[in-house]
């Protein structure tokens, strides 16, 4: 019913926008997007298949082996899911190093090695009877994950056209949550997630890094890193001119692209203390840490880590099948931030997203500690997967690309290690801790999400800028 009256509006509308999209288009092509595909299949699936796998087929690896006692197992366990954050920790510190040294692409390349390398440790380790070879895999496939997710989102946000600069940011995030879905999926207990098939799941991570292989020997180096870093005018030019189309005229982004260049020529590289100790850089890296921060400590984990355990705390039978409708909201709402993102902008995204996830971890916590029915069994649901809906809105995406949106050439890489390194900080404790909390206080620990969620939504208010549409001169020039 609703189409009928304003039909005339919405098609002036429409046309409009088919029209602005047209003439918009000009800078997506097919060589752009297969250059997209790479970063994002070959690197973020990376991070999202391995959050993800590990969850659904637990107690089957867990038994493969030598008999072990229960507190051990425990530990053994705890240990192999959080030794990934350990090794993203120092991947996202390599990550910062490698792309001011030698750029994006080289590092994605040579990156697929140490997948290919894990998938072999972690698809062997059964046949092999080794735990170990699982915990090694499992800590060098976080090292992969925290190179990759330093190096792709700053390869998508620089090879993407300004304007959609926060589509393709968020392109990395799909990535991650197609991938985490895909897992979800494969892992349950009528597909791969079997005591026999399970190497073969964990061994699948293997595909991304050949995928990226095979396409990435056509794909150009950053446009930005050729010619704000390296100096090369000409093959900043053909990498755009690759990238935009043959008829596009690349004048003036190159001109922009030289006017940072220019402006940073007498700049020396900037340091890691300097981050910390020169105001207009400060406060930026301010922003992107506690951008981190709201992702990690918003407990977004919890649900992902142990979806399992709340569901069971909640009494919603059939867990498994639940896991993958959370990981179904996940895709679905990430493509709806990627529809929005442009239009919105970060900084309202991430307000409406934080707002939510405080709401829901309220509402949760009052439904846990309901006398339990099977319609308030039911009933938990609603606030879990609002709460994973509000984080695809934008805490989910936002952070993992804003901090290539708020330095220039010289400071990005360092200030992306950083971010990187507190992001998987917050992943590990999270990880680690909300087990023996949940333990202690059960029903109540969303509070302490709850809580963060307000701090970092005032955080936001006040202190984090739009970057929509502007460009890294302006960028900078809002700190300055
Ligand atoms: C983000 C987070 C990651 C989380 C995922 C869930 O990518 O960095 O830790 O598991 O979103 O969708």
């Amino acid at each position: 019913g609703v189409i009928n009256a304003p039909q005339k509006t919405i098609e002036q509308q429409c046309s409009k926008l088919v029209l602005s999209t047209m003439s918009d288009n000009a800078g997506v092509t097919k060589s752009l997007l297969l250059a997209t595909s790479m970063a994002v299949v070959g690197s973020t699936f990376q991070f999202g298949y391995n959050t993800g796998v590990i969850n659904a087929p637990q107690k089957t690896i867990e038994h493969y082996g030598y008999p072990i006692a229960t507190s051990t197992l425990n530990l053994l366990w705890g240990f192999t899911v959080a030794v990934t954050a350990v090794g993203g920790m120092i991947g996202s510190l390599c990550a910062g190093f490698a792309a001011d040294r030698y750029g994006l692409k080289k590092p994605m390349l040579y990156n697929n090695f140490t997948a290919i390398l894990a998938a072999l440790l972690m698809g062997f380790s059964k046949l092999a009877g080794s735990f170990e070879m699982l915990i090694i895999g499992r800590f060098i496939i976080g090292i992969n994950s925290g190179i990759n997710m330093g190096i792709a989102p700053m390869y998508l946000t620089e090879i993407a056209p300004v304007k959609y600069r926060g589509v393709f940011g968020t392109l990395g995030q799909l990535g991650v949550v197609t991938s985490m879905l895909l897992s979800q999926v494969l892992g349950l207990r009528w597909l791969l997630g079997t005591s026999t098939l399970w190497p073969l799941l964990l061994a699948l991570t293997g595909v991304f890094a050949v995928y990226q292989l095979a396409v990435i020997p056509f794909c150009p180096e950053s446009p930005r890193f050729l010619l704000v870093k390296m100096n090369k005018e000409d093959e900043a030019r053909e990498a755009l001119q690759w990238l935009r189309g043959s008829h596009y005229n690349s004048k003036e982004e190159m001109n922009q692209m030289s006017s940072e260049h220019e402006a940073g020529k007498d700049e020396q590289k900037t340091t890691i203390k300097e981050l910390f100790t020169v105001s207009h850089l400060r406060q930026p890296l301010i922003i992107a840490i506690v951008m981190q921060l709201s992702q990690q400590l918003s407990g977004i984990n919890a649900v992902f880590y142990y979806s399992t355990q709340l569901f069971l705390a909640a009494g919603i039978p059939q867990e498994g099948l639940t896991t993958v409708g959370v990981g179904i909201v996940n895709v679905i709402m990430t493509i709806v931030s990627l529809s929005l993102i442009e239009h919105a902008g970060r900084r309202i995204l991430h307000l409406i997203g934080l707002g939510g996830m405080c709401v829901c971890s309220i509402l949760l916590v009052v439904l846990l500690n309901l006398q339990r029915t099977v319609v308030i069994s039911w009933l938990t649901l609603v606030p879990i997967l609002l709460f994973v809906a509000f984080f695809q809105t934008g805490p989910g995406s936002i952070p993992w690309f804003i901090t290539a949106e708020l330095f220039n050439q010289s400071a990005r890489p360092a200030a992306v290690s950083i971010a990187g390194l507190v992001n998987w900080l917050g992943n590990f404790t999270i990880g680690l801790a909300y087990p023996s909390i949940n333990a202690e206080i059960g029903g109540y620990t969303f509070i302490i999400f709850a809580v963060l969620l307000a701090i970092f939504w005032i955080f936001t208010y006040f202190r984090v800028p739009e970057t929509k549409g502007k460009n890294i001169n302006e960028i900078t020039a809002l700190f300055q």
